[in-house]
Protein backbone atom coordinates (compact mmCIF):
# COMPACT_ATOMS: atom_id res chain seq x y z
CA UNK A 1 0.00 0.00 0.00
CA UNK A 2 1.58 3.28 -0.75
CA UNK A 3 0.31 5.60 1.99
CA UNK A 4 0.87 8.71 0.56
CA UNK A 5 -2.11 8.11 -2.41
CA UNK A 6 -3.58 6.36 0.30
CA UNK A 7 -4.05 3.12 -2.44
CA UNK A 8 -5.17 -0.39 -1.02
CA UNK A 9 -4.28 -3.74 -2.60
CA UNK A 10 -7.51 -5.48 -4.76
CA UNK A 11 -5.91 -8.53 -3.90
CA UNK A 12 -4.47 -9.16 -7.19
CA UNK A 13 -1.26 -8.64 -6.91
CA UNK A 14 -0.58 -8.02 -10.99
CA UNK A 15 -3.73 -6.23 -11.14
CA UNK A 16 -2.31 -3.84 -8.68
CA UNK A 17 0.92 -2.90 -11.01
CA UNK A 18 -1.20 -2.60 -13.74
CA UNK A 19 -2.98 0.18 -11.87
CA UNK A 20 0.28 1.61 -10.70
CA UNK A 21 -0.26 0.33 -7.29
CA UNK A 22 -3.98 -0.59 -6.20
CA UNK A 23 -7.43 1.44 -5.48
CA UNK A 24 -7.85 4.78 -3.96
CA UNK A 25 -9.55 4.45 -0.55
CA UNK A 26 -13.12 5.96 -1.15
CA UNK A 27 -13.12 6.20 -4.85
CA UNK A 28 -15.44 4.37 -7.14
CA UNK A 29 -14.25 1.84 -9.53
CA UNK A 30 -16.15 -0.37 -12.13
CA UNK A 31 -15.25 -4.11 -13.31
CA UNK A 32 -16.79 -4.55 -16.58
CA UNK A 33 -17.01 -7.93 -18.91
CA UNK A 34 -19.17 -10.49 -19.63
CA UNK A 35 -20.52 -13.55 -17.99
CA UNK A 36 -18.08 -15.75 -17.26
CA UNK A 37 -15.16 -12.97 -17.56
CA UNK A 38 -14.25 -13.68 -13.75
CA UNK A 39 -15.69 -10.03 -12.44
CA UNK A 40 -17.34 -12.00 -9.35
CA UNK A 41 -14.18 -13.86 -8.42
CA UNK A 42 -12.17 -10.29 -8.98
CA UNK A 43 -14.84 -8.73 -6.69
CA UNK A 44 -14.64 -11.32 -3.63
CA UNK A 45 -10.59 -11.42 -3.55
CA UNK A 46 -10.79 -7.40 -3.13
CA UNK A 47 -13.18 -8.18 -0.16
CA UNK A 48 -11.09 -11.12 1.20
CA UNK A 49 -8.08 -8.76 1.05
CA UNK A 50 -10.01 -6.30 2.83
CA UNK A 51 -11.03 -9.25 5.98
CA UNK A 52 -7.66 -10.19 5.88
CA UNK A 53 -6.38 -6.57 6.30
CA UNK A 54 -9.20 -6.40 9.55
CA UNK A 55 -11.37 -4.01 7.30
CA UNK A 56 -14.80 -3.86 7.22
CA UNK A 57 -16.06 -5.88 3.81
CA UNK A 58 -19.54 -6.05 2.20
CA UNK A 59 -20.78 -7.88 -0.59
CA UNK A 60 -24.11 -6.25 -1.71
CA UNK A 61 -24.79 -9.63 -4.67
CA UNK A 62 -28.31 -8.81 -7.38
CA UNK A 63 -27.16 -12.42 -9.03
CA UNK A 64 -25.91 -14.81 -6.89
CA UNK A 65 -27.26 -15.83 -3.48
CA UNK A 66 -25.10 -15.99 -0.38
CA UNK A 67 -25.24 -20.31 -0.96
CA UNK A 68 -24.12 -19.72 -4.59
CA UNK A 69 -21.49 -17.24 -3.18
CA UNK A 70 -20.00 -19.72 -0.70
CA UNK A 71 -20.09 -22.18 -3.06
CA UNK A 72 -18.16 -20.22 -5.66
CA UNK A 73 -15.61 -19.20 -3.20
CA UNK A 74 -15.20 -22.35 -1.76
CA UNK A 75 -13.98 -24.04 -5.05
CA UNK A 76 -11.26 -21.45 -5.05
CA UNK A 77 -10.58 -22.77 -1.27
CA UNK A 78 -11.78 -19.72 0.16
CA UNK A 79 -14.39 -19.04 3.09
CA UNK A 80 -16.40 -15.49 3.41
CA UNK A 81 -15.36 -15.53 6.81
CA UNK A 82 -14.89 -11.71 7.79
CA UNK A 83 -16.96 -10.93 4.11
CA UNK A 84 -20.75 -9.65 4.85
CA UNK A 85 -22.68 -10.73 2.59
CA UNK A 86 -26.01 -9.12 1.69
CA UNK A 87 -28.36 -11.36 -0.52
CA UNK A 88 -30.64 -8.95 -2.65
CA UNK A 89 -31.46 -11.21 -5.15
CA UNK A 90 -35.01 -12.09 -4.68
CA UNK A 91 -34.43 -15.50 -4.64
CA UNK A 92 -35.32 -18.27 -2.14
CA UNK A 93 -32.73 -21.15 -1.17
CA UNK A 94 -35.23 -23.38 -0.18
CA UNK A 95 -36.78 -23.79 -2.64
CA UNK A 96 -39.75 -21.76 -2.88
CA UNK A 97 -40.67 -18.71 -5.85
CA UNK A 98 -38.62 -16.32 -6.22
CA UNK A 99 -39.49 -12.80 -5.49
CA UNK A 100 -40.58 -11.32 -8.76
CA UNK A 101 -39.45 -7.48 -9.35
CA UNK A 102 -41.85 -5.48 -11.92
CA UNK A 103 -39.64 -3.65 -13.87
CA UNK A 104 -40.35 -0.19 -12.91
CA UNK A 105 -38.69 2.85 -11.21
CA UNK A 106 -40.19 2.72 -7.67
CA UNK A 107 -38.72 -1.25 -8.01
CA UNK A 108 -35.45 0.65 -8.92
CA UNK A 109 -35.59 2.93 -5.99
CA UNK A 110 -36.54 0.49 -3.58
CA UNK A 111 -33.41 -1.91 -4.32
CA UNK A 112 -31.37 0.88 -4.18
CA UNK A 113 -32.85 1.77 -0.83
CA UNK A 114 -32.16 -1.88 0.18
CA UNK A 115 -28.40 -1.27 -0.61
CA UNK A 116 -27.79 1.99 1.01
CA UNK A 117 -29.84 0.31 4.27
CA UNK A 118 -27.31 -2.15 4.20
CA UNK A 119 -24.22 0.26 3.73
CA UNK A 120 -25.63 2.56 6.57
CA UNK A 121 -26.22 -0.46 9.12
CA UNK A 122 -22.83 -2.06 8.63
CA UNK A 123 -20.78 1.03 7.23
CA UNK A 124 -18.15 -0.93 5.02
CA UNK A 125 -14.82 0.07 4.24
CA UNK A 126 -14.62 -2.09 1.06
CA UNK A 127 -18.18 -3.25 -1.15
CA UNK A 128 -18.45 -5.01 -4.27
CA UNK A 129 -22.31 -4.26 -5.32
CA UNK A 130 -22.62 -7.39 -7.97
CA UNK A 131 -24.00 -6.58 -10.76
CA UNK A 132 -25.11 -2.85 -11.52
CA UNK A 133 -26.95 -4.74 -14.64
CA UNK A 134 -29.89 -6.13 -12.26
CA UNK A 135 -30.73 -3.11 -11.94
CA UNK A 136 -29.94 -1.61 -14.54
CA UNK A 137 -32.98 -3.81 -15.98
CA UNK A 138 -35.54 -1.91 -13.97
CA UNK A 139 -35.22 1.22 -15.70
CA UNK A 140 -35.07 2.20 -19.34
CA UNK A 141 -34.12 5.66 -18.53
CA UNK A 142 -30.08 5.61 -18.25
CA UNK A 143 -30.46 8.88 -16.05
CA UNK A 144 -32.49 7.37 -13.54
CA UNK A 145 -29.68 5.28 -12.91
CA UNK A 146 -27.12 7.53 -13.58
CA UNK A 147 -28.92 9.58 -9.96
CA UNK A 148 -29.12 6.29 -7.77
CA UNK A 149 -25.89 5.69 -8.57
CA UNK A 150 -24.27 9.37 -7.88
CA UNK A 151 -25.96 8.61 -4.04
CA UNK A 152 -24.59 5.50 -3.53
CA UNK A 153 -21.15 6.84 -5.17
CA UNK A 154 -21.82 10.11 -2.33
CA UNK A 155 -22.83 7.67 0.45
CA UNK A 156 -19.70 5.47 0.38
CA UNK A 157 -17.38 8.63 -0.26
CA UNK A 158 -18.59 9.94 2.92
CA UNK A 159 -17.69 6.76 4.64
CA UNK A 160 -14.39 6.51 3.05
CA UNK A 161 -15.53 3.31 1.38
CA UNK A 162 -13.59 1.88 -1.70
CA UNK A 163 -16.50 0.36 -4.28
CA UNK A 164 -16.19 -2.04 -7.01
CA UNK A 165 -19.50 -1.94 -8.89
CA UNK A 166 -19.47 -4.77 -11.21
CA UNK A 167 -21.35 -4.32 -14.40
CA UNK A 168 -21.89 -6.33 -17.90
CA UNK A 169 -20.62 -4.35 -21.20
CA UNK A 170 -22.65 -1.92 -22.12
CA UNK A 171 -23.07 0.98 -24.52
CA UNK A 172 -21.31 4.11 -24.53
CA UNK A 173 -24.39 6.41 -23.73
CA UNK A 174 -23.96 10.02 -22.49
CA UNK A 175 -25.38 9.20 -18.87
CA UNK A 176 -23.46 5.57 -18.20
CA UNK A 177 -22.66 5.28 -14.78
CA UNK A 178 -19.32 4.94 -16.01
CA UNK A 179 -18.30 8.17 -16.28
CA UNK A 180 -18.87 8.02 -12.34
CA UNK A 181 -16.18 5.95 -11.70
CA UNK A 182 -12.15 6.93 -10.62
CA UNK A 183 -11.39 3.91 -12.71
CA UNK A 184 -12.64 1.31 -14.85
CA UNK A 185 -11.35 -2.33 -15.28
CA UNK A 186 -12.62 -4.38 -18.25
CA UNK A 187 -12.43 -7.78 -18.51
CA UNK A 188 -12.37 -10.56 -21.62
CA UNK A 189 -11.78 -13.86 -23.05
CA UNK A 190 -11.64 -15.42 -26.07
CA UNK A 191 -11.37 -19.45 -27.04
CA UNK A 192 -8.93 -20.09 -29.85
CA UNK A 193 -9.31 -22.92 -32.11
CA UNK A 194 -7.17 -25.45 -29.30
CA UNK A 195 -6.39 -25.35 -25.70
CA UNK A 196 -8.56 -23.58 -22.45
CA UNK A 197 -9.79 -19.98 -23.58
CA UNK A 198 -7.23 -16.84 -23.20
CA UNK A 199 -8.17 -14.57 -20.73
CA UNK A 200 -7.14 -10.66 -20.88
CA UNK A 201 -7.75 -7.47 -19.13
CA UNK A 202 -7.18 -3.47 -19.54
CA UNK A 203 -7.76 -0.60 -17.78
CA UNK A 204 -10.21 1.61 -20.30
CA UNK A 205 -9.67 4.54 -18.07
CA UNK A 206 -7.90 5.62 -14.57
CA UNK A 207 -8.12 9.45 -13.10
CA UNK A 208 -4.95 10.77 -11.46
CA UNK A 209 -2.09 7.94 -11.16
CA UNK A 210 -0.05 6.22 -13.91
CA UNK A 211 -0.87 2.78 -15.06
CA UNK A 212 0.27 0.28 -17.81
CA UNK A 213 -2.14 0.61 -20.47
CA UNK A 214 -2.89 -2.12 -22.92
CA UNK A 215 -3.90 -5.85 -22.94
CA UNK A 216 -2.48 -7.84 -19.75
CA UNK A 217 -3.00 -11.68 -19.78
CA UNK A 218 -4.65 -13.44 -16.60
CA UNK A 219 -5.87 -16.26 -15.71
CA UNK A 220 -8.36 -18.00 -13.28
CA UNK A 221 -8.00 -21.45 -11.52
CA UNK A 222 -8.47 -23.09 -8.42
CA UNK A 223 -7.00 -20.08 -6.36
CA UNK A 224 -8.62 -17.28 -8.12
CA UNK A 225 -8.16 -14.49 -10.60
CA UNK A 226 -4.12 -14.43 -11.18
CA UNK A 227 -3.11 -10.82 -13.50
CA UNK A 228 0.27 -10.70 -15.48
CA UNK A 229 1.34 -7.13 -16.51
CA UNK A 230 2.92 -7.28 -20.21
CA UNK A 231 6.31 -7.04 -20.23
CA UNK A 232 5.95 -4.22 -22.53
CA UNK A 233 4.65 -1.76 -20.24
CA UNK A 234 6.86 -2.87 -16.96
CA UNK A 235 9.26 -0.05 -16.37
CA UNK A 236 13.20 -0.67 -17.74
CA UNK A 237 15.80 -0.27 -15.01
CA UNK A 238 18.85 2.10 -15.55
CA UNK A 239 21.64 0.67 -17.55
CA UNK A 240 24.56 -1.73 -15.93
CA UNK A 241 27.90 -2.44 -17.01
CA UNK A 242 28.23 -5.54 -18.65
CA UNK A 243 30.84 -8.32 -18.60
CA UNK A 244 31.74 -10.68 -21.21
CA UNK A 245 31.21 -14.19 -19.51
CA UNK A 246 33.60 -17.17 -21.09
CA UNK A 247 31.32 -20.39 -22.61
CA UNK A 248 34.22 -22.47 -21.04
CA UNK A 249 35.06 -23.87 -24.54
CA UNK A 250 38.18 -22.24 -26.05
CA UNK A 251 37.32 -22.32 -29.81
CA UNK A 252 33.63 -21.13 -29.13
CA UNK A 253 35.28 -18.27 -27.41
CA UNK A 254 37.52 -17.32 -30.09
CA UNK A 255 34.31 -17.65 -31.99
CA UNK A 256 32.12 -15.46 -29.97
CA UNK A 257 35.07 -12.56 -29.73
CA UNK A 258 35.63 -13.76 -26.02
CA UNK A 259 32.36 -15.49 -24.91
CA UNK A 260 28.68 -13.97 -23.92
CA UNK A 261 28.22 -10.69 -22.88
CA UNK A 262 25.81 -10.23 -19.72
CA UNK A 263 22.45 -8.21 -21.41
CA UNK A 264 22.40 -9.64 -24.26
CA UNK A 265 20.62 -12.48 -26.55
CA UNK A 266 22.21 -14.92 -28.66
CA UNK A 267 20.52 -17.59 -31.37
CA UNK A 268 21.03 -20.55 -32.03
CA UNK A 269 20.16 -21.46 -34.86
CA UNK A 270 20.67 -25.12 -37.30
CA UNK A 271 18.53 -27.94 -38.72
CA UNK A 272 17.11 -30.14 -36.79
CA UNK A 273 19.35 -32.60 -34.88
CA UNK A 274 22.39 -30.21 -35.18
CA UNK A 275 22.88 -29.64 -31.48
CA UNK A 276 21.32 -26.70 -30.30
CA UNK A 277 19.90 -28.12 -27.01
CA UNK A 278 23.06 -29.88 -26.64
CA UNK A 279 24.90 -26.46 -27.22
CA UNK A 280 22.58 -25.28 -24.16
CA UNK A 281 23.43 -27.49 -21.59
CA UNK A 282 27.25 -27.33 -22.14
CA UNK A 283 26.39 -23.22 -22.08
CA UNK A 284 24.49 -23.58 -19.56
CA UNK A 285 27.18 -25.56 -17.65
CA UNK A 286 29.99 -22.98 -18.25
CA UNK A 287 26.90 -20.39 -16.74
CA UNK A 288 26.35 -21.95 -13.61
CA UNK A 289 29.36 -23.04 -13.11
CA UNK A 290 29.91 -18.96 -12.15
CA UNK A 291 27.87 -19.59 -9.58
CA UNK A 292 25.30 -17.29 -10.74
CA UNK A 293 21.64 -18.68 -10.84
CA UNK A 294 19.45 -19.88 -14.19
CA UNK A 295 16.83 -21.48 -16.03
CA UNK A 296 15.99 -23.33 -18.73
CA UNK A 297 12.38 -23.02 -20.59
CA UNK A 298 11.49 -26.02 -22.06
CA UNK A 299 9.16 -25.88 -25.06
CA UNK A 300 9.67 -29.30 -26.74
CA UNK A 301 10.77 -31.98 -24.28
CA UNK A 302 10.56 -32.94 -20.80
CA UNK A 303 12.77 -31.92 -17.71
CA UNK A 304 14.05 -35.11 -17.45
CA UNK A 305 15.06 -36.22 -21.33
CA UNK A 306 16.68 -32.69 -21.21
CA UNK A 307 18.58 -33.84 -17.79
CA UNK A 308 19.36 -37.50 -19.37
CA UNK A 309 20.67 -36.08 -22.33
CA UNK A 310 23.00 -33.70 -20.98
CA UNK A 311 24.35 -37.10 -18.77
CA UNK A 312 24.13 -39.17 -21.33
CA UNK A 313 27.10 -36.49 -22.97
CA UNK A 314 28.81 -36.36 -19.40
CA UNK A 315 26.99 -33.18 -18.14
CA UNK A 316 25.80 -33.65 -14.97
CA UNK A 317 23.35 -30.64 -14.48
CA UNK A 318 21.43 -32.73 -11.31
CA UNK A 319 23.17 -31.37 -8.27
CA UNK A 320 22.66 -27.84 -9.76
CA UNK A 321 19.19 -28.94 -10.30
CA UNK A 322 18.79 -30.33 -6.93
CA UNK A 323 19.91 -27.15 -5.26
CA UNK A 324 17.57 -24.80 -7.03
CA UNK A 325 20.30 -22.85 -8.84
CA UNK A 326 19.34 -23.78 -11.86
CA UNK A 327 15.73 -24.13 -12.85
CA UNK A 328 14.36 -26.32 -15.64
CA UNK A 329 11.06 -25.27 -16.76
CA UNK A 330 8.36 -27.30 -18.88
CA UNK A 331 6.31 -24.74 -20.58
CA UNK A 332 3.16 -26.37 -22.46
CA UNK A 333 2.34 -23.64 -24.99
CA UNK A 334 -1.23 -24.71 -25.14
CA UNK A 335 -1.49 -24.02 -21.84
CA UNK A 336 0.72 -20.88 -21.10
CA UNK A 337 -0.34 -17.35 -22.52
CA UNK A 338 2.55 -15.09 -23.48
CA UNK A 339 1.57 -12.64 -20.39
CA UNK A 340 2.00 -15.77 -18.03
CA UNK A 341 5.29 -17.03 -19.75
CA UNK A 342 6.81 -13.15 -19.43
CA UNK A 343 5.33 -12.62 -15.83
CA UNK A 344 7.33 -16.08 -15.31
CA UNK A 345 10.18 -14.94 -16.81
CA UNK A 346 10.12 -11.69 -14.59
CA UNK A 347 9.81 -13.18 -11.53
CA UNK A 348 12.79 -15.42 -11.58
CA UNK A 349 14.57 -12.26 -12.63
CA UNK A 350 13.68 -10.31 -10.26
CA UNK A 351 12.94 -12.62 -7.10
CA UNK A 352 14.83 -15.61 -7.51
CA UNK A 353 18.10 -13.06 -9.30
CA UNK A 354 18.21 -15.09 -12.41
CA UNK A 355 21.32 -14.26 -14.72
CA UNK A 356 20.73 -16.24 -17.74
CA UNK A 357 17.97 -17.72 -19.31
CA UNK A 358 18.03 -20.34 -22.33
CA UNK A 359 14.33 -21.15 -24.16
CA UNK A 360 14.83 -24.24 -26.04
CA UNK A 361 13.00 -23.71 -28.76
CA UNK A 362 11.12 -20.71 -29.79
CA UNK A 363 9.86 -23.47 -32.56
CA UNK A 364 7.01 -25.36 -30.01
CA UNK A 365 6.10 -21.55 -28.80
CA UNK A 366 5.46 -20.08 -31.91
CA UNK A 367 3.79 -22.81 -33.61
CA UNK A 368 1.02 -22.50 -30.62
CA UNK A 369 0.14 -18.85 -30.96
CA UNK A 370 -2.38 -17.82 -33.27
CA UNK A 371 -1.09 -14.65 -34.13
CA UNK A 372 2.37 -14.06 -36.41
CA UNK A 373 2.44 -10.46 -35.89
CA UNK A 374 1.78 -10.48 -32.41
CA UNK A 375 4.45 -13.47 -31.70
CA UNK A 376 7.03 -11.17 -33.04
CA UNK A 377 6.57 -8.36 -30.76
CA UNK A 378 6.30 -10.55 -27.87
CA UNK A 379 9.48 -12.03 -28.47
CA UNK A 380 10.94 -8.68 -28.95
CA UNK A 381 9.59 -7.83 -25.81
CA UNK A 382 10.85 -11.05 -23.89
CA UNK A 383 14.37 -10.61 -25.00
CA UNK A 384 14.70 -6.44 -24.34
CA UNK A 385 13.46 -7.46 -21.15
CA UNK A 386 16.12 -9.31 -20.40
CA UNK A 387 18.44 -7.15 -21.90
CA UNK A 388 17.14 -4.65 -19.40
CA UNK A 389 18.06 -6.28 -16.70
CA UNK A 390 21.41 -7.41 -17.80
CA UNK A 391 20.51 -11.44 -17.89
CA UNK A 392 22.19 -13.25 -20.90
CA UNK A 393 19.61 -14.92 -23.28
CA UNK A 394 20.14 -18.16 -25.25
CA UNK A 395 17.38 -18.96 -27.60
CA UNK A 396 17.22 -22.00 -30.15
CA UNK A 397 15.14 -22.02 -33.34
CA UNK A 398 14.90 -25.17 -35.46
CA UNK A 399 15.98 -23.82 -39.15
CA UNK A 400 14.59 -25.60 -42.45
CA UNK A 401 17.26 -27.99 -42.64
CA UNK A 402 17.31 -31.26 -45.55
CA UNK A 403 14.67 -32.33 -44.67
CA UNK A 404 12.21 -29.14 -43.83
CA UNK A 405 12.84 -27.19 -47.00
CA UNK A 406 10.35 -25.06 -47.48
CA UNK A 407 9.00 -24.32 -43.82
CA UNK A 408 8.20 -21.09 -43.15
CA UNK A 409 9.64 -19.34 -39.99
CA UNK A 410 7.07 -16.67 -38.40
CA UNK A 411 9.86 -14.84 -36.40
CA UNK A 412 13.12 -13.70 -37.97
CA UNK A 413 14.85 -14.79 -34.68
CA UNK A 414 17.92 -14.06 -36.47
CA UNK A 415 17.06 -10.20 -36.52
CA UNK A 416 15.80 -10.15 -33.06
CA UNK A 417 18.96 -11.72 -31.29
CA UNK A 418 22.16 -9.79 -30.74
CA UNK A 419 24.42 -12.68 -31.50
CA UNK A 420 23.82 -15.73 -34.06
CA UNK A 421 25.69 -18.85 -33.59
CA UNK A 422 24.64 -20.55 -37.03
CA UNK A 423 24.85 -24.70 -36.82
CA UNK A 424 24.68 -26.22 -39.89
CA UNK A 425 25.58 -29.34 -41.51
CA UNK A 426 28.31 -29.69 -44.89
CA UNK A 427 29.87 -31.94 -47.26
CA UNK A 428 33.06 -33.24 -47.32
CA UNK A 429 34.58 -36.05 -49.57
CA UNK A 430 31.41 -38.06 -49.68
CA UNK A 431 29.98 -37.48 -46.03
CA UNK A 432 28.05 -35.39 -43.96
CA UNK A 433 29.46 -33.03 -41.45
CA UNK A 434 28.34 -30.53 -38.82
CA UNK A 435 29.63 -27.18 -38.58
CA UNK A 436 29.70 -23.84 -36.20
CA UNK A 437 30.09 -20.37 -37.22
CA UNK A 438 29.09 -17.06 -35.98
CA UNK A 439 27.23 -15.12 -38.25
CA UNK A 440 26.65 -11.86 -36.51
CA UNK A 441 27.33 -9.87 -33.66
CA UNK A 442 26.02 -6.49 -32.36
CA UNK A 443 28.37 -5.64 -29.74
CA UNK A 444 32.22 -6.39 -30.90
CA UNK A 445 33.34 -8.44 -33.17
CA UNK A 446 33.60 -12.41 -33.51
CA UNK A 447 35.53 -14.99 -35.47
CA UNK A 448 34.72 -15.13 -39.39
CA UNK A 449 35.46 -18.81 -40.00
CA UNK A 450 33.62 -21.50 -39.78
CA UNK A 451 34.30 -24.50 -37.86
CA UNK A 452 33.99 -28.45 -37.51
CA UNK A 453 32.10 -29.50 -34.59
CA UNK A 454 31.47 -33.43 -33.31
CA UNK A 455 29.36 -34.18 -30.24
CA UNK A 456 30.89 -35.49 -27.81
CA UNK A 457 31.89 -36.20 -23.84
CA UNK A 458 31.10 -32.90 -22.70
CA UNK A 459 29.24 -31.64 -25.25
CA UNK A 460 30.67 -29.64 -28.37
CA UNK A 461 34.11 -30.39 -29.55
CA UNK A 462 35.22 -27.85 -32.33
CA UNK A 463 38.16 -28.49 -34.69
CA UNK A 464 40.28 -25.69 -36.11
CA UNK A 465 39.42 -23.06 -38.37
CA UNK A 466 38.39 -24.34 -41.96
CA UNK A 467 38.31 -22.31 -45.55
CA UNK A 468 38.26 -23.65 -49.08
CA UNK A 469 34.24 -24.45 -48.53
CA UNK A 470 32.19 -23.83 -51.97
CA UNK A 471 28.33 -22.88 -51.82
CA UNK A 472 28.72 -21.62 -48.21
CA UNK A 473 25.48 -19.80 -48.45
CA UNK A 474 23.75 -22.83 -49.82
CA UNK A 475 21.78 -25.08 -47.69
CA UNK A 476 24.27 -27.68 -47.28
CA UNK A 477 28.21 -25.83 -48.53
CA UNK A 478 30.67 -28.23 -49.58
CA UNK A 479 34.09 -28.54 -48.50
CA UNK A 480 36.52 -28.79 -51.27
CA UNK A 481 40.32 -28.60 -48.99
CA UNK A 482 42.07 -31.43 -48.17
CA UNK A 483 41.00 -33.93 -45.33
CA UNK A 484 43.88 -33.63 -43.11
CA UNK A 485 41.77 -30.83 -41.06
CA UNK A 486 38.79 -32.37 -40.60
CA UNK A 487 37.96 -34.36 -37.48
N1 LIG B 1 -11.01 -23.47 -10.42
C1 LIG B 1 -11.14 -22.84 -11.59
N2 LIG B 1 -10.25 -23.09 -12.57
C2 LIG B 1 -10.37 -22.46 -13.76
N3 LIG B 1 -11.34 -21.59 -14.06
C3 LIG B 1 -12.25 -21.32 -13.11
C4 LIG B 1 -12.19 -21.92 -11.84
N4 LIG B 1 -13.21 -21.46 -11.12
C5 LIG B 1 -13.89 -20.58 -11.92
N5 LIG B 1 -13.31 -20.51 -13.12
C6 LIG B 1 -13.74 -19.68 -14.26
O1 LIG B 1 -14.27 -18.47 -13.76
C7 LIG B 1 -15.50 -18.19 -14.40
C8 LIG B 1 -16.50 -17.57 -13.44
O2 LIG B 1 -16.01 -16.35 -13.04
P1 LIG B 1 -17.01 -15.32 -12.38
O3 LIG B 1 -18.18 -16.00 -11.78
O4 LIG B 1 -16.19 -14.46 -11.49
O5 LIG B 1 -17.47 -14.52 -13.67
P2 LIG B 1 -18.44 -13.27 -13.77
O6 LIG B 1 -17.78 -12.31 -14.69
O7 LIG B 1 -18.82 -12.80 -12.44
O8 LIG B 1 -19.67 -13.91 -14.53
P3 LIG B 1 -21.21 -13.41 -14.50
O9 LIG B 1 -21.26 -12.15 -15.29
O10 LIG B 1 -21.91 -14.53 -15.20
O11 LIG B 1 -21.59 -13.26 -13.10
C9 LIG B 1 -16.04 -19.53 -14.80
O12 LIG B 1 -16.80 -19.41 -15.99
C10 LIG B 1 -14.82 -20.35 -15.06
O13 LIG B 1 -14.47 -20.25 -16.41
MG1 LIG C 1 -20.74 -12.76 -11.47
Amino acid sequence: MKDGMRLISTGTPGLDEVLGGGLRRGFLYFVEGDSGTGKTTLGLQFLLEGARRGERTLMVSFSETTGELATAAASHGWTLDGVEVRDLTGKVEDGGAPVLFHLSETALDERVDQLLEAVGEFRPERMVVDTLSALRILSDRPGHLRRHMERIQHRLHQLDCTLLMVDGVFGEELLHPRSLAWGIVRLEQCVGDYGPQRRRLYVPKLRGQPYLGGYHDMRIRTGGVEVFPSLRAVPVQPAFESRVVSTGVGPLDALLGGGLLQGTSTALLGPPGAGKSTLVSQLTVALAGRGEAGAVFLFDESAETFLRRAKGQGMDLGPRVDSGALRLIRVDPAECSPGEFGHGLRRLVEEEEVRFVAIDSLNGYLHAMPDDQLMHLHVHDVMNYLAARGVITLVTMTQPGPLTTGERLSVDLSYLADTVILQRYFEAHGAIHAAISVMKKRYGDHEHTIREYRIGPGGLVLGEPLTRFRGVLTGIPEYVGEQSPLM
